[in-house]
């Protein structure tokens, strides 16, 4: 199949300009089907993807079992990228591990679940707050000197960490969620990766799919969906945020795109070196989401965007109280 997807850096790794989340195959999202999710993993291959994310944390080491098994023959044509540091199960009050030793042995973990002899790209999801973050990567750099990881990154790190990771060993990605509805890493953190070489993975960068205006109510969605208890999706939230989402749907209507399409332009538009990696289950939406890379914005464009949604009238925070205090530190 040709390929026509094309290449962004992240510091010195090269990727494709759009990745593919596959959180939601294992973890999050309701129940998902093995063999829909490895055809939508071949057809990302085909279609020239060649970052696939995952994390241990995704369905408990079942999504990075699922994506050794699509990967299987086909490695070279690939940018792993996966996560440690959530020690706990979904459900289960959040623990977030950093030391040297668990460092040492979920990398061990996600190797022997993926079946790869090395991860391109790892990441620490979340900042241990009772970890010096120096210890953090000094351990993750040692995995670089053994040949079991190529590249460092880190996930809703704040400032002054990156600058002190990136002191201890070269820091590849910054990985946070930054969509229309999310934009709280533009002020600082943005900046300081840009100044360090940085590149950035704009996660959720569909709003939990919220943004493509395929919801609207929690209804349809499983009892089990993370999205029934994030404080966007709840009632009364829910309802304003709606509002924000007609307005980007006409500005699509008028360009002839999707909403969805409209939102992820939007973030592909932020610099050649954000690489956001839009979550799909499917190659339907893995199809409609790479056209988006096609969608030429003008600064008009982009300004009448950004004021449909206007981040001070985005009702609930992103995660709650809890998952909140782990985020940008
Ligand atoms: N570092 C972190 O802490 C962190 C946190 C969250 C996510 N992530 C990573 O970021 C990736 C993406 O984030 P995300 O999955 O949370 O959110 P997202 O990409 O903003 O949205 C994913 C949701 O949108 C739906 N969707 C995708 N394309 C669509 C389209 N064209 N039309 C309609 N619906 C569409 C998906 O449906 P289907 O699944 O049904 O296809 C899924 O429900 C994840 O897979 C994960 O790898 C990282």
């Amino acid at each position: 199949m040709t390929t026509n997807v094309p290449t962004r850096h992240l510091g010195s790794l090269a990727v494709s300009a759009q990745g593919l989340g596959c959180m939601g195959m294992s973890h999050g999202y309701g129940a998902s089907d093995d063999a829909q999710s490895i055809a939508t993993l071949h057809h990302a291959l085909d279609r020239g993807v060649t970052l696939l994310d995952t994390a241990d944390f995704y369905g408990a080491g079942h999504n990075e079992e699922l994506i050794g098994r699509a990967v299987a023959g086909r490695r070279d044509e690939v940018v792993l990228a996966t996560k440690f540091g959530f020690a706990n199960r979904l459900g289960e009050p959040t623990l977030v591990r950093g030391d040297a030793a668990y460092v040492r042995q979920a990398c061990e973990a996600s190797l022997r679940r993926l079946g790869v002899d090395h991860i391109d790209l790892y990441y620490q999801h979340r900042v241990d707050p009772q970890v010096p973050i120096e210890e953090t990567v000094g351990a993750m750099a040692e995995l670089v000197q053994a040949g079991k990881v190529r590249h460092l990154g880190l996930s809703e790190a704040g400032a002054s960490t990156i600058r002190r990771a990136h002191a201890v060993h070269p820091i590849t990605a910054l990985q946070s969620e930054w969509s229309l509805w999310t934009r709280d890493l533009e002020a600082e953190i943005a900046p300081v990766c840009r100044e360090l070489g940085i590149g950035l993975v704009p996660f959720s960068p569909l709003g939990r799919g919220f943004l493509t205006g395929r919801y609207s109510s929690v209804d349809g969605l499983a009892e089990t969906d993370v999205r029934r208890s994030q404080p966007r999706f709840a009632d009364g939230n829910l309802e304003r945020n709606l509002a924000i989402v007609a307005r980007i749907d006409e500005l699509a209507a008028a360009k002839g795109v999707t909403t969805g399409q409209l939102a992820l332009a939007w973030v592909q538009h932020r610099g050649d070196d954000v690489v956001p990696i839009p979550g799909t289950r499917r190659r339907q939406y893995l199809e409609e989401n790479l056209a988006a890379l096609a969608v030429e914005l003008s600064p008009g464009d982009l300004a009448a965007i950004e004021a449909a949604a206007p981040s001070e009238q985005i009702a609930g925070t992103r995660y709650d109280a809890t998952s909140l205090t782990f985020v940008n530190n």
